[in-house]
């Protein structure tokens, strides 16, 4: 038997890192009995009781676990948002961290997770994950999407992506993901481009990359200032009255959830068009779920002085919006530049 110490080289490496800030959601959430999956409450559940039930997560990372909040994610709020950002941005920059994984509820994630995506300052990988059913039922999904983000946060192929989301064995971008079911566990998909990779058994297989700037490469850093940015929606006999009372309540920008390609009933077209002449900025998405709207394709953006955005469903084009806002972008061009890069 070889008793030797073994030299430096062929010791093993010490397990990456990895800070764990839960911040709530139905991956925290416990019901009365387990065969409850709707009738349950959010964001109870610990840090440390959602690490305990998995532990497997020994043999992947070093694990810092940190409560951030215990919220359901329907309730996130901009000074949350604050929060998270600024705590992953110092942790990020200590030696000692090599990645963050978030658990967040699934109902705002995307939001989240594209937030983050434009304000973390660091190489270094930021994996959300969630969870469909709380941790107290059958079939609890929320352990093995726990496992397998700590796992892909702890790979080195995740560097420099951006962040992820981790969900269902499926690895996705922030800025394509969104949640599509209101039930499945299967509940997450990025529309039209598919998701980055996946995530099984502790194998990481990442089969593209982002292409789009973000992280380090924005403009973008986390403060307490939050420009008002509101949605309004596009529907069968709406009315211009939201907008009206939006625009005299002082707000700085309009996402209009359009139908089709951004089209706009004419009604709210033309009080979008008066807020936008007042200096409101006005972004034209779509309601539809996948897809483009294309710039001065159902509306004259040109003309009436909107922005298009792109591929970005309404609420992560607010996120957008807000940030260009804040980071001083004003007027079409500019945020219809900030649309196009981001
Ligand atoms: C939440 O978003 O906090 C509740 C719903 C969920 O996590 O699935």
């Amino acid at each position: 038997m070889n008793t030797q110490t073994p030299s430096l080289s062929e010791a093993a490496a010490p397990l990456p890192r990895i800070a764990v800030l839960a911040t709530g959601g139905t991956i925290a959430g416990a019901a009365a009995d387990a065969t409850n999956t709707a009738g349950y409450q959010a964001g109870v559940v610990s840090v440390e009781q959602l690490l305990s039930v998995v532990p497997a997560l020994s043999t992947v990372a070093r694990i810092a676990p940190e409560q951030v909040a215990s919220i359901d994610s329907k309730d996130m709020s901009t000074a949350l948002w604050t929060t998270l950002a600024q705590r992953i941005n110092t942790l990020l920059a200590a030696d000692d961290i090599d990645g963050v994984v978030i658990t967040h509820g699934t109902d705002t994630l995307e939001e989240t997770a594209y937030l983050l995506h434009l304000t973390v300052k660091s190489d270094k990988p930021v994996v959300l994950t969630a969870a469909m059913r709380p941790a107290s039922a059958l079939s609890a999904d929320g352990p093995l999407n726990l496992l397998n983000a700590v796992t892909v946060a702890a790979h080195a192929a995740a560097r420099g992506q951006g962040v992820l989301v981790a969900f269902n064995n499926k690895i996705h971008s922030a800025r394509d993901v969104v949640k599509t079911s209101t039930y499945a566990v299967d509940a997450f998909h990025s529309p039209e481009i598919g998701a980055l990779g996946w995530v099984q058994d502790g194998r990481v297989d990442f089969q593209r990359s982002v292409v789009r700037p973000h992280t380090r490469a924005t403009e973008f850093v986390i403060g307490a200032n939050w420009p008002h940015v509101e949605i309004v929606s596009s529907y069968a006999g709406v009315s211009r009255i939201a907008v009206d009372a939006l625009v005299t309540a002082g707000v700085r920008g309009l996402v209009v959830a359009g139908t089709g390609n951004g089209s706009i009933h004419a009604s709210l077209a033309h009080a979008l068009a008066d807020a936008a002449s007042q200096g409101v900025a006005v972004v034209r998405a779509s309601r539809v779920g996948s897809g483009h709207v294309m710039r001065n394709g159902a509306a004259a953006d040109d003309a009436l002085g909107f922005v298009s955005a792109g591929s970005l469903n309404p609420y992560k084009a607010r996120v957008l919006l807000m940030l260009a806002l804040a980071a001083g972008g004003a007027g079409p061009v500019a945020l219809q530049k900030a649309f196009d890069t981001y």
